[in-house]
């Protein structure tokens, strides 16, 4: 307990937990890369908490170099509209052409991001299918070429989150982790699964500690932090310098504060859910806004001791005023123990 004190109560003014090159970073627990969640606000939210480090979700280099094109040259800018709070903060690129790495980090080198941090752990194919994410893992030299590369044109310190490898047969993390690191990456971090596991099985923080062992830089842990309890655990079993969180930050912010969202009552939790939806609706507009928020909702809303219909109505609603109405009230729907549908609250044609 002393030590999970210890971890969440850094200062952004006091001696840094570790230093990624150049770069201090204050604590310990860091927000996870996640495409379609790491968006500005949801960012600031998490920093705010306590996340020592919060990176953007994967973007892609040819949409920055060739765009607008098939990636969503929108999308892309929009992940890079930075806040100053936010800093420090880690933007991901994903590219399989060297040459299209380097160009698309050269160009968003301007923009106030502490580390520029490679991808290499993506399994979906649509990534994977032009020799990026996870692919690299199949190459060592070529991750080799490219960070040799990226740490001779940027002034950035460089970085990349890896997986285990491709599948079973090809775990290839401490080549390719050496291989970062021969070539000038400052930082690695590691989701202890392969590419073919995707999220199945549990993650293998053994071979996380093997990587630590292996590179004189800091390592960042990936991978089942479910609790504030795990954070500790997943420290202490695989030797890191950090601890990332990702699935379990969804709409659970206060997971950085060192605080499980289970034990906070609805009533407490609700001015932080309705200030992230002013912050999704400032930035993202009515309608994106709402809607782009759902997913985090659903998972602020779990165990919060509202009965199930009544959440389906909260989560389902598509205007930005009533849902803001909806939740003002929703206090007074808490449920302990009797799980009462109030009459009011059932969706239009649920029976
Ligand atoms: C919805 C979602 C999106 C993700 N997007 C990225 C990404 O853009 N880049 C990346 O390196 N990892 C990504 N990951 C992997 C996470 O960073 C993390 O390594 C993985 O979820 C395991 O950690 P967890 O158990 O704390 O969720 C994503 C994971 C999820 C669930």
């Amino acid at each position: 307990m002393k030590q999970e004190r210890h971890l969440h109560q850094h200062s952004d003014t006091g001696p840094p937990a570790f230093h990624a090159g150049n770069v201090p970073i204050a604590g310990r627990v860091i927000l996870a890369p996640m495409s379609g969640y790491n968006d500005q606000p949801f960012r600031r939210l998490c920093r705010r908490f306590g996340a020592s480090l919060v990176y953007t979700g994967l973007l892609s280099s040819p949409a920055i170099v060739h765009g607008p094109g098939r990636w969503g040259a929108r999308r892309t800018a929009e992940m890079l509209r930075l806040h100053p709070e936010e800093v420090p903060l880690a933007v991901q690129l994903f590219g399989g052409e060297e040459a299209v790495i380097v160009e698309a980090a050269r160009r968003i080198e301007p923009l106030d991001m502490a580390l520029l941090d490679i991808n290499l752990g993506c399994a979906k194919s649509k990534v994977t299918r032009s020799g990026a994410g996870a692919a690299l893992m199949r190459d060592p030299a070529r991750v080799g070429r490219i960070f040799a590369q990226l740490s001779a044109v940027l002034d950035t310190p460089v970085s990349g989150k890896i997986r285990l490898g491709w599948d079973s047969d090809s775990r290839t993390y401490l080549e390719v982790a050496r291989a970062m690191v021969d070539n000038g990456a400052v930082l690695v971090a590691v989701h202890g699964r392969t590419a073919e596991q995707a999220y199945t099985g549990s993650a293998d923080w053994d071979a996380i500690a093997e990587v630590k062992q292996a590179v004189q830089v800091p390592v960042l842990a990936s991978g089942d932090v479910k609790r504030v309890a795990d954070i500790a655990h997943i420290l202490d079993a695989t030797g890191c310098d950090g601890a990332m969180v990702g699935r379990a930050a969804i709409g659970n912010p206060w997971i950085f504060a060192g605080q499980d969202r289970d034990t906070i009552p609805w009533l407490e939790r609700l001015p932080v859910v309705l200030e992230h939806l002013a912050m999704m609706l400032e930035f993202h507009g009515d309608y994106a806004g709402v809607h782009r928020f759902r997913k985090h909702l659903r998972a602020y809303l779990q165990s919060s001791g509202i009965p199930r219909r009544a959440r389906i109505r909260i989560t389902q609603c598509p205007d930005p005023d009533e849902l803001q109405a909806l939740l003002t009230e929703s206090p007074a729907w808490v449920v302990a123990g009797e799980d009462v549908e109030p009459e009011e609250l059932l969706v239009d044609g649920e029976v």
